[in-house]
């Protein structure tokens, strides 16, 4: 596309003030702004600043609201082994993948570069990434199954994202199980419906949220490929939590079990304000809120048990049968939101303006909002401490020191489990054990079953467990 076209396509939407530095442009600046003008879906976001009209979404009325209804993890542990077998069985055969979204910005963390790059275990200091995938290995040899690693990247870290895995020698992994797509990324506009300019020679976009991911599974052929591999099921989990069991096969039993479609892993709220989604019923239609959307009434308000009524924190862990997707993708039926939020642009004068308050639209849609969609929907209930330490802030909540501590902590009770004497374990400052030594405290247990006197007296770790 050259200037001309690009000017009168962005013309034809009011948009062409996105030129107003050309004449001072480089070459590279000139040739990367029409390119990013090639690639914009001007229809689209025509069609998108529609919901900017649109009275935001009332916070429903808590009578409407009720609690769905889950099943708990240990109960499937301790009394449905036959379930829990079905999961083991489905992941034997190859049908369930990795589905990771790792597309986000985390400006919270204030880590440069891609999330999955940041050294989280508490003892070796390894990465998201590479504790992502020695689980991945680790469920290979104890399955006896080659697993498929989807990730889903965003224009900013793709090439950086592909780079680190590259550098790392896919962690042990073989190159052709991960494959790396990159998601949508759409403009925001000002209330006019103008684009913004991030610098003179770039237009501000932003990714198109979590449930771009759907989307962009059939852009990029990842939907196909999962067919031709005979994967029935995506186990859909964020880049930013260390515990998150990948394949567990509890839920994927459940699931296979019920049929589902799509299946939601909860745990109970650690206090009324965190900032997590909350699984409910409205109207009888299982579905998340945000906890933004969720008025301070509703998040304090208590049932009759004296419990609070949204009790179930969403953790972004997810099984999703590809089917559903294809349905739904077939159907058209995503629809975006729209967020009014603070972006910084350029200004007419060619100064970067920081607003103070809200001044433009962004279009998002979240993995959840296809809930309502589904036909059979199942939830179940883990333990917190085992499966969640989210790094999300530099600082405080849900800080690397939050997801360090959790990780120790884990660790250490699996030791005590083992056997491992009260004391000694008290002395370690930090216990990490690694995926490729056990997945599951059921292995861990198995695994140091006659040792235990050895690490006790040696105080020395071996590979892949390690105290300090
Ligand atoms: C998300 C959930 C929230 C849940 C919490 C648990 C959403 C909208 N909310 O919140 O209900 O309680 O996780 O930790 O999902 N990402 C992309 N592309 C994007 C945006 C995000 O790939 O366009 C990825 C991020 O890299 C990250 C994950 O999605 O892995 C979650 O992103 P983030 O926006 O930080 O979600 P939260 O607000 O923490």
């Amino acid at each position: 596309m050259d200037y001309k076209e690009a000017f009168e396509k962005a013309s034809k939407f009011g948009q062409e003030h996105i030129f107003q530095f050309w004449d001072e442009l480089s070459k590279e600046e000139r040739e990367s702004l029409l390119k990013q003008v090639n690639e914009i879906d001007f229809d689209e976001i025509e069609s998108l600043k529609k919901l900017t009209s649109k009275k935001e979404k009332a916070n429903p009325d808590p009578k409407s609201i009720s609690a769905p209804n889950s099943i708990k993890k240990e109960k499937i542990m301790k009394s449905e082994k036959s379930t829990y077998e079905q999961g083991v069985t489905t992941l034997k055969e190859g049908k369930v993948a990795c589905l990771m979204v790792a597309g986000g910005q985390g400006s919270r963390l204030g880590f440069e570069g891609p999330k999955g790059c940041f050294p989280i275990s508490p003892v070796e200091n390894k990465t998201l990434f590479q504790l992502f995938a020695e689980q991945i290995l680790a469920n290979q040899k104890k399955y006896d199954v080659n697993l498929q690693w989807y990730m889903m990247t965003s224009v900013a870290n793709n090439a950086q994202t592909k780079e680190f895995f590259e550098e790392n020698n896919y962690f042990g992994l073989d190159k052709k199980q991960i494959h790396f797509f990159v998601q949508k990324m759409l403009p925001a506009i000002n209330k006019e419906g103008k684009f913004f300019l991030k610098t003179k020679s770039e237009i501000f976009t932003n990714p198109n949220g979590t449930g771009g991911v759907y989307s962009a599974l059939k852009e990029n052929g990842i939907l196909d490929h999962a067919k031709k591999n005979n994967i029935e099921f995506f186990s859909f989990v964020n880049v930013d939590n260390p515990l998150v069991e990948i394949f567990d096969p509890a839920h994927i039993g459940l699931v296979k079990e019920r049929n589902s479609d799509y299946s939601i892993k909860v745990v109970k709220k650690t206090n009324p304000e965190e900032k997590v989604g909350l699984i409910c019923n409205v109207n009888g239609i299982t579905q998340v809120l945000e906890y933004s959307n969720i008025s301070e009434e509703l998040t304090h308000e208590k049932n009759e048990e004296n419990d609070l009524l949204l009790n179930l924190a969403n953790l972004n862990i997810l099984i999703i049968k590809r089917d559903f997707i294809e349905q739904i993708l077939k159907d058209n039926l995503l629809e975006y939101v729209v967020a009014f939020k603070k972006i910084p642009f350029i200004s007419e004068s060619g100064e970067l303006f920081q607003p103070d308050s809200p001044n433009g639209y962004k279009f998002e849609t979240f993995v959840f909002d296809v809930m309502p969609l589904t036909k059979n929907i199942s939830i179940i209930e883990d333990l917190r401490e085992d499966i969640f330490a989210p790094v999300k802030n530099a600082e405080g909540v849900d800080s690397p020191l939050t997801a360090r501590l959790l990780m120790n902590r884990k660790a250490k009770k699996w030791m005590l489990k083992a056997g491992f004497d009260k004391e000694i374990v008290d002395h370690i400052d930090f216990a990490e054990i690694s995926p490729l030594f056990a997945l599951t405290e059921e292995d861990f247990i198995e695994k140091v079953e006659n040792k235990i006197e050895f690490y006790e007296n040696e105080m020395i770790a071996e590979e892949n467990f390690y105290f300090q």
